[in-house]
């Protein structure tokens, strides 16, 4: 102490540059050995008996037995869901409606510890980003519509708007609860019911969420959980009570949902892969863009729909942000999801590990060159390190296909025209991002890039308020914003556009 407190020339500078371990305790999460599903505010066995182990990915080891839901329990919360709707939750004030919206919100912020450190456990994200991300943005979510739920008539003036019944929800595993967050919040203003089924990776924070549902005293039935694997999915899809079918998941299962509603009427929403580009112009702010760049794609380890996978650098610009991308990648810290440090935490599960693996091992064989940090990587769970391709040619898997990891394929370009042209040559189009000084610039960017949300000197940045979607391969419909209610409403005296 008294040698660093004394005066000095220099300022002290430590022996060495390593971190301490700086661990989350677990403590705050209490889990059950065993979880039923949760329908009509009540936890029942599922009809099958069936039960799969849930698993933590940093280090394999089981967290708890969940259900699987099949036929019958999706009959039975479809059911459930119905009963609130038409026995009241359908009818309800606007008002009290946004009352259970607002509580849900409050204890999502006064319980955001232990959602965050569980969210952690569960599936392998940073413990830093489910605290600072997930968990305010879901309870944003929350707050953001429950402020609409008396406001819709002036949210839609002169349409009159109605709630459809019962929205039938899939998620996905890479932001389980925010990815709830933002199909229950706006289903609930518009005053329809829910059944929400959470990936088989990730179920234990929406199991966590009934308990939040109990405490804030929402009515029995307006939101059932049922977890499962893809058949839990493909009943609810198909179940003659759901009246509209929000997906978030994979292109392939969202075509196959496509093709299974067509010619039903029942409302669908779609919100799927991506492959975005992240366009960085030679005037740039380079250290910015740099930071820009690596939170584009090692950001939840790329395990995001609207990841900047694709880097598009101006040629005159390429050593200079290469160089400096390399050497920001050596100061990520790979590891324990838990550790307050780590910057890039488990890969989500082992099918995903291995799809990564079989991606970047296509990049190697297709002539690109890779680029990944030293780093070392604890003996349990499941990890890839931060990956960088450079000499990567348009046509490679690597630049095509979503490899929803921490890998990001590097291309080039001289003009704006091309850029453009590069970037749009995709079948996704749910994202992308542009750096440089010039405004002008970005406007003519955001127009011609086709593309859901465009990022101006910044990425991944979300807020409730702003419409989320895709393009082409990527989906349709918009969650966030005012254009995130339409999908749960019907217009009186309007005729239903398909996938409206
Ligand atoms: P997936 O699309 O199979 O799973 C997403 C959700 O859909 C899960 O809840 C799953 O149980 C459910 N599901 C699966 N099959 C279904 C069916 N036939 N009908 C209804 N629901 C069904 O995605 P998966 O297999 O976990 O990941 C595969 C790839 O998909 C990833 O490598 C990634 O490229 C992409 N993906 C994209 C996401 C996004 O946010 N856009 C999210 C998750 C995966
Ligand atoms: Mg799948």
């Amino acid at each position: 102490m008294a040698e660093v407190e004394r005066k000095q020339d220099r300022a002290p500078v430590p022996s060495e540059w390593t971190y301490a371990p700086a661990p989350e305790s677990t403590d705050i999460v209490t889990l059950q050995e065993r979880y039923g599903l949760f329908v009509g505010g009540e936890w029942v066995e599922p009809a099958s008996g069936e039960h799969f182990t849930t698993i933590s990915p940093r280090d394999e080891e089981p967290l708890a037995d969940v259900a699987q839901a099949g036929a019958e329990d999706v009959d039975r919360a479809v059911s459930a869901a119905r009963d609130a709707f038409e026995n009241g939750w359908g009818q309800a004030s606007p008002a009290e409606r946004a009352k259970y919206l607002f509580r849900i919100a409050r204890i999502l912020q006064e319980r955001s510890r232990e959602f965050a450190v569980l969210e952690s456990l569960n599936g392998g994200k940073p413990i830093k980003e489910s605290r600072d991300v997930d968990l305010p943005l879901a309870a944003a979510h929350f707050f953001y519509y429950a402020g609409w739920a008396d406001k819709l008539e002036y949210a839609f003036p002169n349409r009159r708007p109605q709630p459809i019944g019962v929205a039938g929800q899939i998620i996905p595993w890479n932001f389980p609860l925010l990815m709830l967050a933002w199909k229950v919040a706006p289903a609930l203003a518009a005053g329809n019911t829910v059944v929400l089924k959470p990936a088989e990776t990730t179920p234990l924070t929406a199991l966590l969420f009934c308990d939040v549902l109990r405490q804030a005293e929402l009515p029995a039935g307006v939101v059932n959980i049922l977890t499962g694997d893809g058949r839990t999915g493909a009943e609810i899809v198909k179940h003659q009570g759901t009246d509209k079918i929000a997906f978030t998941g994979s292109t392939e299962v969202g075509k196959a949902i496509q093709r299974e509603l067509a010619g039903t009427g029942k409302k669908l929403t779609l919100e799927l892969g991506g492959k975005a580009a992240n366009i960085i112009f030679d005037d740039a702010a380079l250290d910015q863009a740099v930071e820009g760049i690596v939170n584009g794609i090692y950001f939840n380890q790329g395990h995001v729909c609207c990841a900047g996978s694709r880097l598009f650098v101006q040629e005159s610009i390429y050593e200079q942000t290469i160089d400096k991308l390399k050497r920001r990648l050596t100061t990520l810290r790979v590891g324990d999801p838990l550790d307050k440090n780590t910057d890039v935490g488990a890969i989500n599960s082992s099918m995903q590990l291995e799809k990564i693996s079989e991606l970047v091992e296509s990049g190697k064989e297709e002539g690109a060159e890779i680029y990944q940090p030293p780093c070392r990587l604890p003996d349990k769970g499941y990890w890839f390190v931060p990956t960088v391709f450079t000499n990567v040619a348009q046509s490679y898997r690597i630049a095509q296909e979503e490899i929803f990891g921490p890998v990001l394929s590097v291309l080039t370009f001289r003009t704006p025209d091309e850029a453009l042209e590069k970037a749009n040559n995709t079948p996704y189009g749910l994202s992308a991002g542009v750096w440089t000084e010039k405004g002008s610039r970005i406007l003519s960017m955001a127009q011609k890039l086709r593309a859901g949300v465009v990022w101006a000197n910044t990425f991944n940045r979300f807020d409730p308020t702003s419409p989320f979607g895709g393009y082409k391969e990527s989906g349709f419909g918009r969650e966030g914003g005012l254009h995130g209610l339409e999908p749960y409403l019907k217009f009186d005296g309007e005729t239903e556009e398909w996938g409206g």
